[in-house]
């Protein structure tokens, strides 16, 4: 299957849209922990299974189809892009050792907060870093990309673009993390 590299660009801006929610809900949540209150532990789950389930194993591949683009199209354009490799797998360990954290809380295991708060911290910070990147940088050399190439197409087949929270087929498990984000919203 291909799409028009344009598509993959407005979808991967949206994906930031959602996960910049996701960074703000889960934000409020370690601001709770931070002062000695109790979070809402299974919102916090939710939001690292959602991350790491659809962020790190969808939004990351497919953002790799659009700077394999930008190499192979305009290597002028690609300085830098050799970074992204790197901080995607930063940011999945990180996402990986916060999700741990929450099961291990889940689980009746002793995590401290200030270690819960850290990880939390640590993860938000990179990430909303990265996507700044991206954001100011790399999604505007690929605009310059679409505008002067005009139709595009790459090559999709491989990925699985299911988004189970923001998508058309919403996964029930997530029902607790919508209502959150629903809530957010109206506030
Ligand atoms: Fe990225
Ligand atoms: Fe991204």
């Amino acid at each position: 299957m291909t799409i028009q590299l344009a598509d993959i660009l407005s979808d991967l801006h949206e994906d930031h849209r959602n996960m910049t929610v996701m960074l703000d809900l889960l934000a409020r949540e370690i601001e709770h922990v931070r002062e000695g209150e109790k979070p809402d532990y299974e919102l916090i789950h939710d939001i690292m299974r959602y991350m790491t389930v659809y962020s790190d194993a969808v939004h990351h591949p497919k953002e790799d189809v659009l700077y394999g683009a930008m190499k192979k199209e305009r290597p002028e354009l690609a300085a830098g892009l050799e970074q992204v490799e790197p901080e995607h797998e930063e940011i999945a360990r990180l996402g990986e050792t916060l999700r741990n954290d929450i099961e291990a809380v889940a689980s009746g295991a002793a995590v401290t907060r200030d270690r819960l708060v850290a990880d939390a911290t640590d993860y938000v910070q990179r990430l909303r870093e990265h996507m700044a990147w991206e954001e100011d940088d790399l999604f505007r050399r690929a605009d310059a990309l679409v505008q002067d190439e005009g139709e595009l197409f790459v090559d999709i087949s491989h990925l699985d673009l299911l988004d189970p929270v923001f998508g058309p087929e919403r996964e029930h498990s997530f029902a607790n993390l919508l209502e959150n984000i629903k809530d957010l919203s109206r506030s």
